[in-house]
């Protein structure tokens, strides 16, 4: 394994408030790069995330709210942020595309790639959508209406400037076959491998004039254009870990970025656009990307457009920060569409949280007190189930690993039962053993080591849980002490479904 993981996620649109869907990708790279700072050290992690602050979106929902865009953003960004901080993303860096450092380095690699020739200006024609901010051809429009929001069209000619795609295809087809981990999951890589077959790429237009939209960054070769606003982001994931030295030689400590984790719906952007980009600066690729699916509401794609959302930090609120976690990396198979509900969250919470975990670790707790008046046991002899529990306990580590790698599709919720069959088998342990009747028949030698081996489960299943559940694996660390017990309070109290809500 390299000695590095750099993590990014998409730079989300600050032209509305955050909702599930954004949350669920800052959890997942949360959970996966606490994960690589356990196993490569804290320093050795670099996770960012950050705002995509520019053009049409931004500048009309500015508009909208009788605001400057960069006052617009400069208060969109904080709900941002905040969010974060409440639902304990730990990235390292937060980036916004409208702060210097990303913007002189979108202009340089812009500088780089017009002096190079793959940049170069042309007139276009055709139809346009403005509240999509997207051009469409003579075939694909019917009767003048946008086919995606069926707002009109409106038919332009202008100068533009265009970036050299087609030049790129085979080049990308090629990458794409002989890298077999690069887009990921599977499904998302043959999806794309059909539609580079049947599709030739078209140049990308990546400019606006200055009298249809001001608000990006002006492109230096042409002060009457800016850039368009999925160039200028893209970037984002270079512009913040490095810089281009006198040669045009790009040096950054972090890239290739190991993982850019993004959902399905800007996987073309991610996985076509960029890795040109990328080629054409002569740039190496980021080593994968992984396009998570969808969080639905009655079918329906989650979304600030159809206004369908619900707000992260009114479930975190609620249920908790860490069930909120737990939640949405346990119940959905990562890469795959998934329905949200509160109903669901409350169910995972009874069992996995209250009925399994919560109660080892409170039963557990209460016995060392009430027989070993808090002190941890030492080791000592076990029986055969519990030989078997003590052998479960060393391979958990060496179980999840790959499940947690890009080979392994980043199974979380695999990953998280693996822990639970030995939280389970705890349990069963437990109920199996009667340490009542232990007690009763003064066995104090298979008492303590009975309670030992508890305690060593609870402090690995602590350890496993720690990316997906920070603070409550801090809560086990701490009641667990060093050598004596501090009993908390139950981690999860049972909901009852008929009095909440
Ligand atoms: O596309 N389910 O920003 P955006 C799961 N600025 N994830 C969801 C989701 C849902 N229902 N809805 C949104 C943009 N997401 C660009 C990105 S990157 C250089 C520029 C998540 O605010 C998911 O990660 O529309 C998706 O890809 C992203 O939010 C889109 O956020
Ligand atoms: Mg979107």
């Amino acid at each position: 394994m390299a000695n590095k993981f750099y993590i990014t996620t998409p730079l989300y649109y600050v032209n509305a408030s955050p909702h599930i869907g954004h949350s669920y990708t800052n959890i997942a790279a949360d959970c996966l790069a606490r994960y690589m700072r356990q196993v490569l050290g804290q320093d050795n992690v670099w996770f960012l995330t950050g705002t995509d602050e520019h053009g049409q979106k931004i500048q009309k929902a500015a508009d909208q709210a009788g605001l400057s865009p960069q006052e617009f953003s400069d208060k969109m960004v904080l709900q941002f942020t905040s969010l974060w901080q409440a639902l304990n993303i730990s990235h390292n860096d937060f980036i916004r595309t409208t702060e210097e450092r990303h913007i002189s380095f979108v202009q340089r690699a812009l500088e780089i790639l017009h002096k190079n020739a793959d940049i170069y200006q042309d007139k276009y024609q055709g139809w346009y959508c403005l509240s999509c901010e997207t051009f469409w051809t003579d075939t694909q429009e019917k009767g003048e209406v946008c086919p995606d929001c069926k707002g009109p069209l409106e038919k332009i000619t202008e100068t533009n400037y265009f970036f050299r795609l087609s030049k790129y295809q085979d080049w990308l087809i090629n990458y794409i076959n002989k890298n077999p981990d690069f887009i990921l999951p599977q499904i998302r890589r043959n999806e794309i491998l059909s539609f580079l077959k049947i599709n030739k790429l078209t140049d990308l237009c990546i400019s606006r004039p200055k009298e249809r939209l001001i608000w990006g960054i002006p492109l230096p070769f042409s002060p009457q254009h800016v850039t368009y606003v999925w160039f200028d982001a893209l970037i984002n994931y270079i512009s913040a870990v490095g810089s281009f030295d006198a040669g045009d030689n790009y040096n950054s400590r972090w890239w290739p970025a190991d993982l850019h984790l993004i959902g399905k719906d800007i996987l073309r952007q991610h996985v076509i656009y960029w890795p040109i980009i990328l080629r054409a600066l002569k740039i190496e690729p980021p080593k994968a990307i992984f396009a998570h699916g969808w969080w639905m509401i009655d079918q329906a794609k989650m979304s600030k457009s159809r206004g369908n959302v619900v707000s992260p930090i009114d479930m975190a609120n609620k249920y908790g920060i860490d069930t909120y976690r737990y939640f949405l990396l346990r119940d959905v198979p990562f890469g795959m569409d998934g329905n949200f509900s509160e109903e669901a969250i409350v169910k995972r919470f009874n069992s996995d949280l209250a009925n399994d975990l919560g109660n080892l670790v409170y039963r557990t707790l209460t016995m060392a007190e009430k027989y070993f008046q808090g002190a941890v046991p030492a080791p000592g002899r076990l029986n055969e189930q519990g030989l078997k529990i003590e052998g479960n306990i060393k391979a958990l580590a060496k179980e999840i690993d790959p499940l947690m790698a890009a080979a392994g599709g980043f199974n979380f919720g695999l990953a998280l039962e693996k822990t639970w069959e030995l939280i389970n088998a705890a349990n069963k342990y437990v109920e199996e053993t009667k340490p009542w009747n232990l007690a009763k028949e003064n066995k104090t030698a298979e008492l303590s080591s009975f309670i030992r081996l508890l305690v060593d489960v609870i402090r690995q299943a602590a350890q496993q849980i720690y990316p997906f559940m920070p603070d409550t694996a801090a809560s086990i660390a701490e009641q667990l002490g060093q050598d004596r017990i501090k009993k908390g309070r139950p981690l999860f109290p049972r909901i009852d479904l008929k009095t909440n809500g």
